[in-house]
């Protein structure tokens, strides 16, 4: 991880604060919760990775850092509302929902499977529907706010991942929307567009056969791929105060993915 200005914490800017992250055992979900917990934030980390969030528990505790791991699937409604009502219990409220955990695979249109087709929703678009719906009437109460992981492939259209760029595009929907839907309130809601970031996700992300490079060639771009940290950055600054002026925003974060 490289030292610049934006992997450097603000020391106390969540001082007091909650957040429930998901997707925390890994990559951008995982940087996020180091990145809050070092600003001062209690941080409840849920994932489907016990391992991940084993290590990422003892890693927060040890620096003095309130975390809890819960382990759970956010394709389930109800522990989406298990989750959260934890939250509320163990650390007295929420003022920050992530909803960071998202799969992906890449395949030739007609050969999506139907398996594959509604696990992407499941995760990808169920999970932040349905916590956003459990977490909205504490955060209200904490004037607290909802930052969504969308991607570039949720504004540009992307071949051979067409499942995963509709449910990203669901993303930016779901905030654009309930950003409407919460304009009188205090609530603020705003999503991340990342382009290609580092983690086990792009690690794993396996090239069918008899593809067109050519077709991939606009969501590869000229400028390489960012870090976790990247991101980190930019979540906490948009959920902090600081991103006080921002409501209904997709902000993207891609290394001019989405510059065309
Ligand atoms: N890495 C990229 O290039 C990139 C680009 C744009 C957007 N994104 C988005 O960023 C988010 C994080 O991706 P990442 O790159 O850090 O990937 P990652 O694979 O490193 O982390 C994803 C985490 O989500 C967890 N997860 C998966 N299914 C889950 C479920 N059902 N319930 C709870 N947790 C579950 C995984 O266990 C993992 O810890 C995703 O929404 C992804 O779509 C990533």
């Amino acid at each position: 991880m490289s030292d610049t200005a934006s992997h450097r914490p603000v020391e106390g800017r969540f001082e007091g604060k909650v957040a429930l992250l998901t997707g925390a055992a890994s990559g951008i979900g995982r940087a996020t919760a180091v990145r809050l917990a070092a600003e001062g934030a209690a941080i409840l980390a849920l994932d489907v990775d016990a391992d991940g969030l084993g290590a990422l528990v003892e890693e927060l505790a040890a620096t003095g850092a309130t975390v809890v791991g819960r382990r759970g699937s956010i394709t389930e409604r109800d522990e989406c509302f298990a989750a959260v009502a934890q939250c509320i219990e163990e650390l007295g409220g929420l003022d920050v929902l992530g909803n960071i955990a998202g799969i992906s695979r890449a395949d030739h249109f007609a050969e999506v499977s139907e398996t594959d087709y509604r696990r992407m929703f499941a995760v990808n678009v169920d999970g932040p529907f349905f916590l956003c719906q459990a977490a909205l009437p504490h955060l209200q109460e904490r004037r607290g706010n909802i930052v969504n992981i969308a991607s570039n492939a949720g504004l540009m259209g992307t071949a051979y991942t067409v499942a995963y760029s509709m449910t990203k595009g669901a993303i930016v929907q779901l905030t654009k929307s309930l950003a409407m839907e919460t304009a009188k309130t205090k609530v603020r809601v705003n999503a991340i567009a990342p382009g290609g970031i580092v983690s086990s996700l792009t690690g794993g992300f396996h090239i069918p056969e008899g593809v067109d490079l050519d077709l991939m060639q606009p969501y590869m771009g000229f400028r390489g791929m960012g870090a976790p940290e990247e991101i980190a950055g930019l979540f906490a600054f948009v959920a902090s105060d600081d991103g006080r002026n921002m409501h209904g925003s997709i902000l993207s974060s891609d290394l001019g993915l989405t510059a065309s």
